[in-house]
């Protein structure tokens, strides 16, 4: 047993070709090897190492054979040069552009194709990575184009395609010779360096000669079909021009009435698709817009087409005006509409004040926006009846509107109080308000603790059945201490146990009067109470004695000295010439012992000489500006007038007992308009010598009294 094992062994050394597996194991695929499902020791658990098979690695395959199957030896794979192995790899491979492993050509190497004749053709040389399909075609790489990327894309030449064609646009073999041209572009003399025109449909011929768009013509399709122009001959010719034919920029020469470059617009004072109407007299620069004829009128003209006259101005040409208050006409004796607040045929009557907006009628003076509040009638003149504020035009009883918390038709419904319809008989009160009897003037949220009602809030109110109710409101600031008592008195003007009387009932010019006895002790337009309590005019001191009638204030004898008119209020004028412990003027302020120097007239207003001292100093200004010699008339001018001051001076100090530091024209103007207004006696009033007095007052200041 042993001896046939050695010798098996031996055998097996001998023929296998495994110079390396000479034992047990040593052919195992990975080396493993042990005992398998079947308990046969040392078998190759994951099968041969190449050329081995049988359980325990140890037969080598066939001839050629790469790999063979473990359990058998039919060979899988063959050694490189050999194909088939299920012949045992017994054919020997050919050809060198092939793969050859089930056949003699599978397919072809990288870079060769065809199969069919033992990838005998080698891949384009344009071929991304240099390979291709069986039938040769492949991705181009940068630069190539066709189906087998074997020529250069236009512009490009050489092996690689990498050299640039003379003009980007050409196809081209070399540096001389252009082939043909990309689409779009033509004449290969000049390495298609032209572009068919933009007119062409698709591409031209050598000579540029192509096939039009519909918009162009011409061989080359250079020109716009006839009428239109533009880049893409789509934009007709204006109309203006002749035959309505024009250049390819549009320019053209224009028909009667248009102008411009492309015969586009009006000439001066035209407008219209055929230029022929007349724009409006009133348009500024003569021109309007072409399409319509609108413009920007001229400030006597109006209107889109300013064809017509402005407002205030009519005729031919609009320029002349429409006559004062009238808002626009047709001549100056047709007016259509009267500026606001006027109407009339010539506008010359006044709409009445209480016209809202004083607008009314031209022809009636109707007021048409209404009247102003508390107006009303179709004129406006009318005050609106008892209670309204506001009433209808129409109904002079009908309120529109009431004065505070007052409703109904006739405003006669007392504040927080609901009315019977159409009746102002009040029925129940309103808003928490109570007693009718008080006319709803009574409500507990006036009383300062509601549960019992004691107190009120504060004297504006007083206490009643529980409530508080508010005072009478002719009380003074409202405030009372019981219904028919009130705090301070009446509100002023009022008197009288309710304060229901009124102060001018027991005086007429009485402002304000106690409470009880009535007399007055605030009078009204200058008047003062006098020790009886009736108003009456205080006398002037001016008045001889001060004694003077109470209601005219005229001075019953006569005035002061230097005083003048019936209450003595005006001051004899200042040219008087004046005679010691005597008046200046009599009672119309007519001088009584001549003028001053310089002076003339009654009233001595009327200036005699122009004065010398005034011009002097007008001199001094000039004279600075002139020369030497001017100076020096200046200085004598001024020399004589001091002398005359002095003598004037003295004058005035001996003689008058009202002294003047200067006259002022002034006083003296007024003084003889007053003068004048006393003689027509009839014309003077009381009011007119107030006035005077108080401006002589004010206008006086340059005048000091000497004696009392
Ligand atoms: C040009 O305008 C004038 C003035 O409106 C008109 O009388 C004349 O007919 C116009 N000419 C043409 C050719 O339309
Ligand atoms: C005017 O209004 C009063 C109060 O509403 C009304 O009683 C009277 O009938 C009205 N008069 C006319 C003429 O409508
Ligand atoms: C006082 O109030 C009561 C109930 O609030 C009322 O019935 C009564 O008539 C009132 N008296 C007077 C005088 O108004
Ligand atoms: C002027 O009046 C004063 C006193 O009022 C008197 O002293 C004086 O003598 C009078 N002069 C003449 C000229 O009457």
């Amino acid at each position: 047993m042993e001896f046939a094992s050695i010798i098996l062994v031996l055998l097996v050394l001998l023929t296998a070709k495994c110079d390396s597996c000479p034992g047990r194991c040593l052919c195992c695929m990975n080396d493993i090897c042990g005992t398998d499902s079947r308990g046969m020791e040392q078998t190759c658990l994951e099968g041969c190492k190449d050329g081995y098979h049988q359980p325990r690695c140890m037969w080598p395959c066939p001839d050629h054979c790469q790999t063979c199957r473990q359990s058998d030896g039919v060979c899988q794979t063959c050694q490189p040069g050999f194909y088939a192995p299920s012949n045992n790899c017994s054919s020997a491979c050919d050809y060198t552009n092939c793969a050859c492993v089930q056949s003699i050509c599978d397919n072809c190497l990288d870079g060769f194709y065809d199969v069919g004749s033992h990838c005998d053709s080698v891949c384009s040389k344009g071929c991304s990575e240099e390979k291709c399909n069986d039938d040769g075609t492949c991705e181009c790489k940068a630069n190539f184009e066709g189906n087998e990327c074997d020529v250069c894309v236009i512009g490009k030449y050489g092996e690689n395609c990498n050299i640039n064609c003379n003009n980007e646009n050409c196809r081209c073999i070399d540096s001389t010779h252009c082939i043909s041209c990309r689409p779009g572009y033509f004449d290969l003399s000049t390495f298609c360096s032209k572009q068919c025109s933009v007119g062409c449909k698709d591409i031209c011929s050598n000579e540029g000669h192509c096939t039009c768009l519909s918009q162009f013509s011409g061989r080359t399709c250079e020109n716009c079909k006839p009428g239109y122009h533009g880049k893409n001959c789509n934009t007709p010719c204006s109309n203006g021009c002749i035959n309505g034919m024009c250049n390819r920029d549009g320019s053209c020469k224009c028909s009667p009435n248009f102008t411009g470059r492309m015969c586009e617009t009006c000439v001066a004072r035209q407008y219209g698709f055929f230029c022929d109407t007349p724009c409006g007299q009133g348009c500024t620069d003569n021109t309007c817009y072409k399409d319509d004829g609108t413009c920007n009128c001229e400030f006597n003209y109006k209107g889109a087409l300013c064809n017509t006259c402005n407002d205030g101005y009519f005729g031919n040409l609009c320029n002349s005006i429409c006559p004062d208050r009238c808002f626009n006409c047709s001549t100056s004796e047709n007016c259509y509409t009267c500026n606001e607040g006027n109407f009339g045929l010539d506008c010359s009557l006044n709409c009445s004040a209480n016209c809202v907006g004083s607008i009314c009628g031209k022809s009636n003076g109707l007021c048409l926006d209404g009247c102003l509040d508390g107006f009303t009638a179709d004129s406006c003149n009318d005050s609106c009846d008892g209670f309204c504020k506001t009433c209808s035009q129409t109904n002079s009883t009908y309120c529109t509107s009431c004065f505070d918390g007052f409703s109904g038709s006739e405003c006669k419904c007392i504040p927080n109080c609901r009315c019977e319809l159409n009746s102002e008989v009040c029925n129940e009160c309103t808003n928490g308000f109570e007693m009718k009897s008080k006319d709803c003037k009574c409500n507990r949220s006036y009383c300062l603790n509601s549960m019992h009602c004691t107190t009120c809030q504060n004297n504006k109110f007083y206490t009643f059945n529980d409530t508080c109710c508010e005072c009478n409101k002719l009380c003074k600031n409202k405030q009372c201490s019981s219904e028919t008592h009130c705090l301070i008195g009446c509100d002023d003007g009022y008197t009288g146990a309710n304060c229901a009387d009124l102060c001018t009932d027991y005086d007429h010019d009485c402002t304000k009067c106690s409470q009880n006895e009535h007399f007055c002790v605030q009078c009204k337009g200058g008047l003062t109470p006098n020790t009886d309590g009736v108003c009456a005019v205080q006398c002037r001191e001016t008045c001889v004695n001060k004694e003077c009638d109470a209601k005219t204030g005229r001075c019953h004898l006569g005035c002061i000295r230097n005083f003048y008119a019936d209450k003595c209020d005006l001051v004899c004028p200042s040219t008087c010439a004046s005679v010691p412990n005597k008046t200046r003027c009599d009672n119309y302020g007519r001088c009584l012992h001549g003028c001053i120097e310089g002076y003339n007239g009654v009233t001595c207003v009327n200036a005699t000489t122009t004065n010398t001292c005034d011009s002097s100093a007008a001199g001094i200004v000039g004279g600075a500006v002139g020369g030497a010699s001017t100076i020096i008339i200046v200085i004598i001018g001024i020399v004589l007038c001091i002398q005359r001051r002095k003598q004037q001076k003295k004058q005035s100090e001996s003689g008058s007992q009202v002294r003047f530091s200067n006259h002022n024209p002034f006083i003296i103007e007024e003084q003889e308009r007053h003068y004048q207004k006393l003689s027509d006696r009839h014309n003077t009033t009381a009011r007119v010598q107030d006035e005077a007095y108080t401006e002589l007052q004010t206008n006086s200041m340059d005048y000091e009294r000497v004696d009392s």
